[in-house]
């Protein structure tokens, strides 16, 4: 992966997510000095936070091994079994996207995340009976969107949750220049400020947008990003002042035209919008409550004042 000179190794090293940090420092002490697996893990939040980069911050930081894959990529029960008879002791098993395991691939989950035991079984009908094999002690990291989406069976078996939030500007600034540093590009902490506000609290975004303005900057300036480059360099790129896209323009939109600005229940949303349900729920309106554009009431979604003014809609509820 390109970004991953970009991503911190040490728990020091992770800018943001404070709460987090701070538990998860604390388990992972514990379970070192007691040489102990870590207990597992479930980190949800939006996509691009960092799940993935805190699982590898967690593995280095018990001096295990990490197996990465993801709920999609494990289609049969034996595809996870080979995974598990494979791991070592107190490795880190990480399942991206683990709402998406299958049902069967789920029950082969519960025995090994509780006894770290598989249960197989062998044969058909009357004779059919079941062995147990013993595996490794480890510790399996569940990375989702939303906690919701898991079973709840499979969530009780989580020893620690972890919510991750979309990073403040301030924070992003921290990571634009702690990246700029590491790519070895000037930057003026206005240029930094700049691709941050406009990165949606996600620090991938924020990553990917610090690389388009770098190229802007060497071909069109002398390499270094000011606040003028880097305006100019996100213009160019259709980001808004704010980060919003033509997709979260569309929600904001239909919910005023269509619904005098709510409140609209999500599929009704989904369906006018013509975007998938999960993408509205997980990507778009994340940092359209962040950013106070959107409210959630019982009764559906209701659009702010905020947001009329920032897209010149004049204001007519009645
Ligand atoms: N790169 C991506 N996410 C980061 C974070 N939270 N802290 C530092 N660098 C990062």
């Amino acid at each position: 992966q390109v970004e991953n000179g970009l991503r911190p190794k040490q728990l020091e090293n992770y800018i943001g997510q404070d709460k987090v940090k701070e538990k998860l420092k604390i388990f992972i002490e514990a379970a070192t000095a007691r040489k102990e697996a870590l207990d597992h893990v479930l980190l949800y939040g939006p996509p691009g936070l960092g799940k993935t980069t805190l699982s590898n911050i967690i593995a280095n930081e018990m001096n295990v091994n990490i197996r990465i894959t993801s709920g999609p990529a494990i289609e049969r029960p034996g595809d996870l079994a080979a995974i598990l008879t494979n791991l070592s002791e107190n490795d880190v098993l990480f399942i991206d996207e683990i709402h998406r395991l299958n049902r069967s691939v789920e029950e082969i989950l519960y025995p090994a995340m509780e006894d770290f035991a598989l249960d197989i079984i062998i044969g058909k009908g009357p004779s059919a009976r079941s062995i147990r094999l013993d595996l490794c002690k480890f510790t399996l990291i569940g990375a989702t969107t939303r906690a919701g989406l898991l079973t709840s069976p499979l969530r009780d078996r989580f020893g620690v949750i972890c919510k991750l939030d979309l990073y403040n500007i301030e924070q992003l600034t921290s990571i634009v220049k702690r990246s700029a540093h590491i790519l070895n590009v000037d930057i003026e902490v206005e240029g930094a400020v700049e691709i941050a506000s406009r990165s949606r609290g996600t620090p991938r975004i924020a990553n990917r947008l610090l690389k388009r303005v770098r190229d802007y900057a060497e071909v069109r300036a002398n390499g270094k990003i000011t606040e003028t480059v880097a305006k100019q360099a996100l213009t160019l790129l259709e980001i808004d002042e704010l980060g919003l896209d033509s997709v979260d323009k569309k929600v904001i939109e239909i919910i005023i035209e269509n619904f005098n600005g709510g409140p609209v229940g999500i599929d009704t949303l989904a369906a006018s919008t013509g975007e998938e349900k999960n993408t509205i729920e997980d990507v778009y309106e994340p940092y359209l409550l962040q950013i106070g554009f959107m409210n959630r009431t019982p009764r559906g979604r209701v659009v702010t004042d905020k947001a009329y003014k920032h897209f010149n809609i004049p204001y007519k509820k009645e």
